[in-house]
């Protein structure tokens, strides 16, 4: 069956955030809306109607994570990540935030010291700051158009005695798709170091161009025993606000800290039903759409990319090797990032994340969200055609 991601959903009125939450971020709702990280496609049907089947019955009462769910989970990342897992590694958690949240209460204390890679998804830094902890910022280096891990950098600051690393594996937002051996170099330093990696790896299923995710837990057994995995069916199939997501975790005295928490101590281990639901019908039926998502999403990408090149040679992208979230530097345009941002909402009308949040490395930057129908793509680009090109060189 061939999908249709060009057909332009309306979700104005669904009290969605990216449409109904806009004006409150950007001053008014009539920008076109590339920010929130979720897509503009339609939740497949395959999920939509396990959903609705679920509604046929009346009762929605407390219930169980079934084995079903975890073996939706363990056979998901065997077939698309070759990842072996044991069904008993899975802690559920009602989103990859606040899984990161409950593994910093599990192993960290007040004023304890865990390292983030800014530019980098900015709740990394609310759960270690809003907890008391402190942020240690170990920033991506550029080389080119490619972003790297500072390894020198690193080394200094696990030498200061971190507890956690949290990575973005793949990054969100400068979109590496982490090699193998610079994910080994990495957790090789952090286990000599005795910190733990916590790897986010939401949007690890989102690969542009036929990339390849590593998990970065499947490296080696050692480093297996030192690494917590958080991923999440919902950027794949835009399912988010069903807040379902896993922990993957194959060091038993770490998935005991971490599930006292979630239990014992926050008590957020329930969940819905319709998270449960949905992900099954995810994980069991998603292949087919999700390769066909990736080629439309990859065309996406390449083509705001070509765009930006030939017609905005003043905008500046990366190599971008996965998620639909492109990372473009404005830096050249010789305006503030007061005056960029101001630009792009009252010229060009458009809602983008603005870079700061991002922490170090993000100013004058902007993220993109090219989840969306090609000719929102195109009109997102005309619009940045008209307001930016007179600084082209
Ligand atoms: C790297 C990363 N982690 C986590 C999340 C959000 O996770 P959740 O909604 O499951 O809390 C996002 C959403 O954009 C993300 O980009």
């Amino acid at each position: 069956m061939k999908y249709n991601f060009d057909e332009i959903v309306e979700r104005r009125g669904t009290d969605c955030l990216k449409y109904d939450g806009m004006a409150k971020f950007y001053g008014s709702d009539d920008n076109l809306p590339m920010w929130v990280a979720d897509m503009d496609f339609r939740t497949p049907d395959f999920i939509l109607d396990a959903l609705k089947k679920r509604l046929e019955h009346p009762v929605l009462g407390y219930f169980n994570h079934t084995e079903r769910f975890r073996q939706a989970i363990s056979s998901w990342v065997l077939r698309r990540h070759n990842w072996r897992i044991d069904n008993d590694w899975i802690l559920f958690s009602p989103g990859v935030v606040p899984a990161l949240a409950a593994i910093v209460l599990a192993f960290t204390e007040p004023h304890d010291k865990i390292i983030v890679q800014p530019p980098v998804y900015h709740p990394f830094f609310y759960v270690i700051e809003n907890q008391n902890r402190k942020i240690i910022e170990n920033p991506l280096k550029l080389d080119g158009e490619n972003y790297l891990f500072d390894f020198e950098d690193l080394e200094m600051k696990l030498k200061e005695g971190a507890k956690l690393l949290i990575l973005s594996n793949p990054h969100n937002p400068v979109g590496r798709c982490w090699k193998p051996e610079e994910l080994r170099k990495l957790s090789e330093m952090c286990l000599a170091y005795n910190c733990i990696v916590v790897s986010d790896e939401i949007h690890s299923d989102l690969m542009i161009n036929g990339n390849r995710h590593t998990v970065t837990a499947n490296l080696s057994p050692e480093i297996a025993c030192n690494t917590i995995t958080c991923m999440a069916p919902s950027k794949t199939f835009n399912m988010a606000g069903l807040s379902t997501s896993e922990i993957i975790v194959s060091n038993e005295g770490y998935r005991e800290k971490i599930n006292h928490v979630l239990t014992d101590g926050i008590h957020i281990h329930c969940g819905n039903i319709f998270g449960d639901v949905g992900l099954i019908a995810a994980y069991e039926n998603g292949d087919e759409w999700l390769a066909q998502l990736l080629d439309y999403l990859t065309e996406n990408v390449n083509y705001a990319k070509r765009f930006i090149k030939e017609k905005l040679p003043v905008l500046k992208t990366f190599n971008h090797e996965a998620t639909y979230l492109l990372w473009v530097d404005f830096s050249d345009c010789g305006l503030t990032h007061a005056e960029l941002a101001k630009k792009l909402v009252c010229e060009a009308h458009l809602a983008l994340n603005d870079g700061s949040i991002f922490g170090r490395g993000g100013a004058k930057h902007f993220r993109i969200n090219l989840a969306c129908p090609k000719s929102t793509v195109t009109e997102a680009l005309i619009r940045l055609e008209k307001t930016f090109s007179k600084y082209n060189p």
